[in-house]
C-alpha cells in the first residue's frame, strides 16, 4: 500500500474518497465531541518510563485471547454499515483483518449478512449483539452467529438510547438504495433509508432496540448460548464486577468511540479502575482514541489484554478495501513492536504496569 505511512494519512485519504455523509457518520462523535477528541488526548498524556539494556533482538506481538492465538492484541472493533466505504463491506473488512492475523467483530448493523461474511474468510469471529423488543429477533441472530461459526458475543450495554451525532441530523444520515442492515432481513427490520427527519439511524435504534435493557438480560443472554460473552461499553469498576457476575468472559472498556454520552470519561482514565477492579477475572480489552504503537503499548500496560481499533479500520477499506484493512493493522502491530523495542519489552508478557506513568 504504497504512500501511506500512518492512521492519520490514511483518514486524509478516506475523507476524499466517501461521500460527505459517509466521512459525516463515521468520523463523528457525539454533542460536542469532547469525549471524541479527549479519548485520543487521554493516551498522549500518559507517559513512558521506558527500560534499557534488554536484549530486544527478538521480539513478538503474538497472544491469545479467549484461547484464540493472534499475531496481535489488535482487534477490530464492531461498527455498521462498511459498505458506505466499499463494494463489499464487512467481507472486505473481514479478510483484511484475517490477512494481519486478528479477529474480526461483526456489528449486528452490517451491511453483509452474518453467513456471508462467515463464508468469506477463514479467520477468527465474534458478533456484536443489540437487543431488539422483539426478544425473537435477537434470539434468532445468536442462533445465527452460532451456526455460522462465530467464537463469542459482544453485548453493547452504552447504547440505551442513541447518542445525538450532530454531523448526522445535519447530513440526514440514511443508506443508500440498495444498502441494507443485511442480519435484519428476515425480520423486517432492514430498512434504514427512510425519509425521517435527522439521522435514519435515530429513528431505527429508538422504534426497535430495547432500551428497558438491565443485568437480568446478560444472564438472558448467557442462558440462550454456549459462546464466551463480551460487555462492551464499561467505565466503571463496580460495572465490570457486574458484568462478570452475570456471566461475561471480557469486558471492553469503550464509550462507543465518542459517539453516545457526550463528556464521557475517556478511556485511558477509565481503565485502571476496570482493571482493578476486575483482579484478572476476565479479559480486559479497551477501545477509543487508540492510534498510535505507543497508545496500545500503554493500555497493555495498564492492564488491557488487547485494544478494539475502530475508524482507522474504515479509513483503509475505504482506501483500499481488504488490503488497506490489513496495511492499517500491519501499520498499528509494527509501530507497537517499535515501542516494544524501545521500552525493553520483547514480548506482550514484559509490557507492565512499571512502564507508565505521569
Ligand atoms: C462508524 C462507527 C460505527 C459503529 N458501530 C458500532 C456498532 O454497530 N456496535 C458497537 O458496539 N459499536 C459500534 N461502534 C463503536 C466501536 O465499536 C468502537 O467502540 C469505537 O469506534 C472505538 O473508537 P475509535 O473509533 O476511536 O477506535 C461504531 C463506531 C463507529 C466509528
Amino acid at each position: 500500500m504504497a504512500g501511506y505511512r500512518t492512521l492519520m494519512e490514511y483518514e486524509a485519504a478516506a475523507r476524499d474518497s466517501l461521500s460527505e455523509m459517509a466521512y459525516a457518520y463515521y468520523a463523528g462523535g457525539a454533542r460536542d465531541e469532547v469525549t471524541l477528541r479527549a479519548n485520543r488526548d487521554a493516551w498522549s498524556s500518559i507517559w513512558l518510563h521506558y527500560r534499557t539494556l534488554v536484549d530486544v533482538s527478538q521480539r513478538t506481538s503474538q497472544t491469545t485471547l479467549l484461547g484464540i492465538p493472534v499475531e496481535s492484541p489488535i482487534i477490530c472493533a464492531p461498527m455498521a454499515f462498511h459498505r458506505l466505504a466499499h463494494d463489499a463491506g464487512e467481507m472486505a473488512t473481514a479478510r483484511g483483518v484475517s490477512a494481519a492475523g486478528s479477529i474480526f467483530t461483526l456489528s449486528t448493523l452490517s451491511t453483509v449478512s452474518i453467513e456471508n461474511v462467515a463464508e468469506s474468510t477463514s479467520g477468527p469471529l465474534w458478533f456484536q449483539v443489540y437487543v431488539y423488543k422483539d426478544r425473537a429477533v435477537t434470539v434468532d441472530l445468536v442462533r445465527r452467529a452460532e451456526s455460522a461459526g462465530y467464537q463469542a458475543l459482544v453485548l453493547t450495554v452504552d447504547a440505551a438510547e442513541i447518542g445525538t451525532r450532530e454531523r448526522d441530523h445535519h447530513a440526514r444520515f440514511r443508506l443508500p438504495k440498495g444498502m441494507r442492515a443485511a442480519n435484519l432481513e428476515r425480520a423486517g427490520f432492514d430498512d434504514l433509508g427512510s425519509d425521517a427527519e435527522g439521522s435514519a439511524l435515530n429513528t431505527y435504534v429508538r422504534e426497535l432496540l430495547d432500551s428497558s435493557l438491565t443485568w437480568a438480560d446478560v444472564d438472558w443472554l448467557a442462558s440462550l448460548t454456549t459462546l464466551p460473552i463480551i460487555v462492551k461499553g464499561i467505565v466503571r469498576g463496580d460495572d465490570a464486577c457486574r458484568a462478570i457476575d452475570h456471566g461475561a468472559q471480557a469486558v471492553v472498556v469503550s464509550n462507543h468511540g465518542g459517539r453516545q454520552l457526550d463528556t464521557a470519561v475517556p478511556t485511558a482514565l477509565a481503565l485502571p479502575s476496570v482493571v482493578a477492579a476486575v483482579r484478572g477475572r476476565a479479559e480486559v480489552y479497551v477501545d477509543g482514541g487508540l492510534r498510535r504503537g505507543t497508545d496500545l503499548i500503554k493500555a497493555l500496560a495498564m492492564g488491557a489484554n488487547a485494544v478494539l481499533i475502530g475508524r482507522p479500520i474504515l479509513w483503509g477499506l475505504a482506501v483500499s478495501g481488504e488490503g488497506g484493512v490489513h496495511h492499517v493493522l500491519e501499520l498499528l502491530r509494527l509501530e507497537l513492536l517499535e515501542a516494544m523495542a524501545l521500552c525493553g519489552a520483547p514480548t506482550i508478557d514484559d509490557v507492565t504496569l512499571d512502564l507508565v506513568g505521569s
